[in-house]
């Protein structure tokens, strides 16, 4: 059905926007992503570096989208195609709707990860040293069956989310799960802190060594920068379509890239103590945190109870993102092909079900097979994350500087804006030249076209 603009839902409350928001940014990025890219380059340079592309690139980016969004009040593609002077634009769009199904195929199979281990918590990890948990893990992925009826189990669930459709089952979730994300992730700072080897850790966090960074880690904490922020593929410009007029953009930007730059160190503080106390290989890839984590809990009192806690809110945390990347590819499917929301919400499940059962045969009996070099898992992640994001966000932050007339992206910026009026100038610079040049660079550095 066609929604027309004045019928389109709205989220309910102030406490809504920056929730969803921050759902759709707080995930399986943060906790599991950011923890095994750090580890794998470098860990603080990566992680200042990802700082920098978050707050210099990533916020400019962010309202960029969020002015596109709530200005044409609809789905990623029509936005463009309304807004633009030429149809060309429209390509945002369909990079925009590639990138989520590629992101959300891989990123159940993890989400079902999650699941399995929400199970085994309970049921027993079948030992408690590193090593018994690094075996556990390794027979588990490369088991075919179970990862694979894990993600379309994952799948499932975020369908029954979806068809309910946003006011109901998006808000509503993100208003609860989040704030309590939060404070079980600091609970398990406090006592990361405390193992004999945390020194060692927070001192590979923090402490940074440049040396150990090429132009293709610095592309890697780019696309970690966009991944994190649900960022260049219109994510949040769907979103946007269903915020108020009052909602400040500004604001609600800052507070998300914040919370969620903060959810990413916590978990680098959580995790990095103990990689170096159970004397485990920081760069060991996706597998990382569900080999580290197991063996925190392990040694905890009451280690049953925290770890599913924990897995749990990983896995709710995962579906509040998930949401928000189908929703991209449903609203279009509603909004341009006149589908009606189940049927819409059907065939995006399909698909990532699909792509999704490739992926989770891809640490099993397609690990032999290679695209570039790479799994197709690993192939996913790197063409959404380290291409598409990053030339979504350019192409987005251009149509926001130059196409988009500047008093209207101002009149966006600025609604209901207290102190953030000046900043309004400045993030206007940065969608015009800073974020589109930098993006620019650092893409063509990062897959060898230029050499810096
Ligand atoms: N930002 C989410 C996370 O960190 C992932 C995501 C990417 C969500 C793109 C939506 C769109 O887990």
């Amino acid at each position: 059905m066609t929604q027309p603009q004045e019928h389109r839902a709205q989220f309910a409350t102030r406490l809504g926007v920056v929730a969803v928001t921050v759902g759709s940014a707080v995930g399986l990025g943060n906790i599991w992503r950011f923890p095994y890219e750090a580890g794998a380059n470098g860990g603080a340079a990566f992680m200042l570096l990802n700082l920098f592309f978050v707050f210099v690139i990533g916020v400019p980016v962010m309202c960029a989208e969020f002015v596109i969004g709530r200005h044409s009040g609809t789905n990623v593609r029509s936005a463009f195609r309304r807004m633009a002077p030429v149809q060309a634009w429209g390509i945002v769009g369909y990079i925009g709707i590639a990138a989520s199904i590629l992101i959300l195929s891989f990123y159940s199979v993890v989400a079902g990860w999650t699941m399995e281990y929400i199970y085994r918590s309970i049921a027993g990890f079948g030992g408690s040293t590193a090593t018994a948990m690094h075996n556990s893990f390794d027979a588990f992925a490369s088991g075919n069956v179970r990862p694979t009826l894990w993600t379309i189990a994952f799948l499932l669930c975020n369908y029954a989310i979806l068809a309910r459709g946003v006011e109901k089952g998006i808000e509503k979730v993100s208003n609860i799960l989040m704030p309590l994300l939060f404070v079980i992730l600091i609970a398990f700072c406090i006592h990361s802190l405390f193992m004999p080897k945390a020194r060692e850790g927070l001192t590979f966090l923090f402490h940074p060594d440049f040396s150990k960074i090429s132009a293709r880690t610095v592309l890697s904490a780019m696309g970690q920068a966009f991944f994190s922020l649900s960022l260049g593929l219109g994510g949040l410009i769907t979103y946007a379509g269903y915020f108020s007029k009052k909602t400040p953009l500004v604001k609600t930007s800052l507070l998300t890239a914040s919370l969620d730059s903060l959810v990413a160190i916590l978990a680098g503080v959580i995790i990095f103590p103990a990689v170096f106390t159970y004397g485990q290989e920081p760069a060991a890839g996706p597998k990382l945190v569900f080999e580290v984590l197991p063996a925190i809990f392990s040694e905890m009192s009451g280690g049953v109870v925290w770890s599913t806690l924990f897995f749990l809110l990983l896995f709710l945390a995962s579906l509040t993102s998930t949401i928000s990347m189908s929703e991209i590819s449903i609203a279009w499917f509603c909004d341009d092909l006149h589908m009606t929301r189940r049927r819409a919400t059907r065939l995006n499940i399909g698909i990532a079900m699909a792509l999704g059962s490739l992926c989770a045969l891809s640490f099993g009996c397609l690990g032999g097979f290679k695209i570039f070099g790479m799994t197709i898992f690993d192939f996913f992640d790197y063409v959404s994350s380290n291409v598409l994001l990053p030339v979504g966000g350019m192409l987005i932050s251009i149509f926001a500087g130059w196409v988009l007339k500047k008093s209207l992206v101002r009149r966006e910026l600025e609604i209901s804006a207290g102190h953030t009026r000046r900043l309004a100038g400045a993030l206007i610079f940065c969608m015009q030249y800073v974020a589109p040049v930098c993006i620019l660079v650092v893409f063509l550095a990062g897959i060898g076209i230029i050499k810096l």
